[in-house]
């Protein structure tokens, strides 16, 4: 039946894993092994994300996994080999290092495959399959869940996962991506009171933040964001400036409401009386959107503080948004 099928694939991805992780130790991995060094990665935090490596072979996984029962249905069913044309079927990673997607009950459920060049695509990750679904899991929530820091940093990527846990943030995920959906944010709801997103600073982060915060706040989640400079990505702010650093960022994140109106301070020189009349209107509208009173009077002191008016006339600009969406 449906669930004697679902425990094969996941005993089949536990076998793939395991067989993944030994070559990476293997004279076959040793590309992989180097990559993952030179990143920056430990031995102990290869074997706590349980990497591996995927040889450069058309059917090396395919072979590992007939010689202990598995047959080609099943591996297609896992999403570990792919039908070409002519109906013959070859493994879909190869000559990638391999990263484990483990659920919150330590099932590994598919995986993603990073490229050791500058070649595309750049990851490619497990389609959706009985056992994988990827708009309802998160990375290291299987770790995080049992962290102490009560709150959740929300990443994009592998690398920043695994890199923050290295360094001794045991309570990041990752998205694998910039799409949050509403699943996930009521996945980590279950196990978290508040949220730090802290996806990359390119143009694509910065708008999957926007989109992400509505989402997490809707699950019941307390949200702050996170903002880097000199860096692209938590992976690579720690590299190059420490985990200290990273702390007093996390420190410093701000409550999504100054995330927003720094976001739209950003657009106006407000030097220039015209421009600092839009801001105050554009930041009256954000505000006059928030449901408390106190909220909204906190917030537009912070706006009337950074264009240089008094909190009064502030209130008035914020009232006068306020009565027009009614
Ligand atoms: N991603 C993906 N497929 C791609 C590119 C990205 O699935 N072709 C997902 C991966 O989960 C990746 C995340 O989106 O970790 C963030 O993408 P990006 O910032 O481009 O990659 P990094 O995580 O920074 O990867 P690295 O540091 O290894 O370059
Ligand atoms: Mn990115
Ligand atoms: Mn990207
Ligand atoms: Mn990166
Ligand atoms: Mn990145």
């Amino acid at each position: 039946g449906m669930r004697e099928r679902r425990e094969k694939l996941l005993e089949l991805n536990k076998q793939a894993a395991r067989t993944f992780h030994k070559w990476l130790y293997a004279p076959e991995g040793a590309e992989g092994l180097a990559y993952l060094q030179k990143r920056g990665l430990s031995r102990s935090t290869l074997t706590n994300f349980g990497l591996g490596f995927a040889p450069n072979s058309w059917d090396a996984l395919i072979q590992a996994l007939a010689d202990q029962g598995y047959d080609k249905r099943d591996l297609l069913d896992a999403g570990l080999a792919v039908n070409n044309k002519d109906g013959r079927i070859y493994d879909r990673f190869r000559n990638r290092v391999m990263f484990p997607i483990i659920d919150v009950r330590g099932n590994v459920i598919g995986f993603g495959g990073r490229v050791m060049d500058d070649s595309t695509p750049k990851y490619l990750n497990s389609p959706d399959t009985p056992v994988y679904n990827k708009s309802r899991n998160v990375f290291a929530l299987n770790i995080a869940k049992t962290s102490k820091a009560g709150r959740v940093i929300l990443t994009e990527g592998y690398m920043d996962t695994i890199s923050l846990h290295q360094a001794g943030f045991d309570c990041a995920v990752a998205s694998l991506g910039t799409s949050l959906t509403s699943e996930h944010a009521q996945l980590l709801a279950r196990y978290f009171q508040e949220a730090i997103i802290s996806y990359d600073g390119d143009g694509a982060g910065v708008a999957a933040a926007q989109r992400a915060i509505p989402l997490l706040e809707k699950a019941g989640l307390k949200v702050k964001v996170l903002r880097m400079q000199g860096a692209k990505d938590p992976d690579e702010f720690i590299k190059r400036f420490g985990r200290e650093a990273f702390a007093k960022l996390l420190e410093r994140s701000e409550n999504q409401v100054d995330y927003r109106l720094a976001q739209i301070q950003k657009k106006y020189d407000l030097t220039d009386d015209g421009q600092k009349v839009a801001f105050l209107q554009e930041a009256a509208q954000l505000i006059a959107s928030l449901s408390s009173a106190v909220e909204r009077e906190i917030y537009g002191g912070h706006a009337a503080q950074t264009a240089g008016i008094t909190p009064e006339a502030m209130a008035q600009e914020i009232k006068r948004a306020f009565s027009a969406r009614l």
